[in-house]
């Protein structure tokens, strides 16, 4: 063992909850499946940058998602569909160097992994070595099953996304809930089913009916984690600018806001600029002499 590889205790799947629990080294994906073990329900927030993402470390979310929502979110797109590899790569890293506890799932963005499971594999790879990401996360289910399979076997550990999948938008025509409908639904089981059996150590349920979403996360052995899913997934995500109320304009349904901070900035500006105009700024407790 080097200096470096994980002690015995390291290896072992902590018993201590994930919220609050264990604070010296990252989430693993052992802790995540402890979790469902004891039904533990847990978040996970987005993060673009280091700075945010060191304050959801500190408050104890156990997993980030660099989200290639990052693409409306962040960087001014309208959809996720134009953010590229180089892009994830640098997000991820800023929010890898910013956290200690979290574990970093990053995104494969539209285009990174579709072509064929040796792209996914080379993709993955950089996400893991340029940035130094815990996990990646890829849309589709049936569709994708062989790519997982192969990140898998090489030790990248996955989180499959069915259900809504935002990088088919253009293909959706928009952003309908997924699932409903018998063969809707019986397709959703038969994609959540195939991830599992491919090694996904978790799947995200985007826009599903809650029944549905219930029966997929009793079916499944694997934390299921919810956005538009209901109340009874094992985990839930939201996109941090819509918790936390950055978002410009309407939100969907299933996202409740926990603050609001684009007013909370935007009056912090105003008054910046007010005193500055004003001369109250800067005082004499900011100048140098
Ligand atoms: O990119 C993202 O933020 C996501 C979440 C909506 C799950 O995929």
């Amino acid at each position: 063992m080097n200096a470096s590889s994980p002690s015995p205790a390291q290896n072992q799947a902590s018993t201590a909850t994930l919220y609050g629990g264990v604070t010296n080294r990252r989430i693993t994906v052992r802790d995540l499946a402890a979790a469902k073990q004891r039904s533990e329900k847990w978040s996970m927030l987005t993060a673009y940058d280091a700075l945010t993402a060191g304050v959801f470390d500190e408050a104890g979310i156990p997993v980030l998602l660099v989200g290639d929502s990052a693409g409306n979110c962040h960087l001014g797109y309208e959809t996720t569909v134009p953010v590229t590899m180089d892009q994830m790569v640098m997000l991820s890293a800023a929010v890898v160097r910013g956290t200690k506890r979290s574990m970093i799932v990053a995104d494969l963005p539209f285009g990174s992994y579709q072509e064929s499971p040796a792209q996914a594999m080379h993709n993955a790879a950089r996400l893991m070595k340029e940035a130094g990401v815990g996990a990646v996360k890829l849309e589709g289910g049936e569709r994708s099953a062989r790519s997982i399979e192969l990140l898998v076997e090489a030790g990248i550990p996955v989180m499959a996304h069915i259900g809504l999948t935002p990088q088919s938008v253009h293909a959706f025509g928009g952003y309908p809930v997924q699932g409903r409908g018998d063969e809707a639904a019986h397709q959703l089981l038969r994609d959540a089913k195939a991830v599992q059996q491919s090694g996904a150590f978790s799947v995200v349920l985007e826009a599903v009916p809650a029944e549905l979403a219930a029966q997929v996360t009793e079916q499944l052995s694997i934390p299921t984690v919810g956005i538009g899913g209901g109340p009874d997934t094992d985990a839930q995500v939201l996109v941090w600018t819509d918790m936390a109320g950055m978002t410009a304009g309407r939100v969907p349904k299933f996202v409740k806001q926990y603050a609001d901070l684009r007013t909370v900035l935007g009056d912090a500006a105003r008054a910046f600029a007010e005193d500055v105009r004003g001369g109250a700024f800067p005082a004499e407790e900011h100048t140098f002499h």
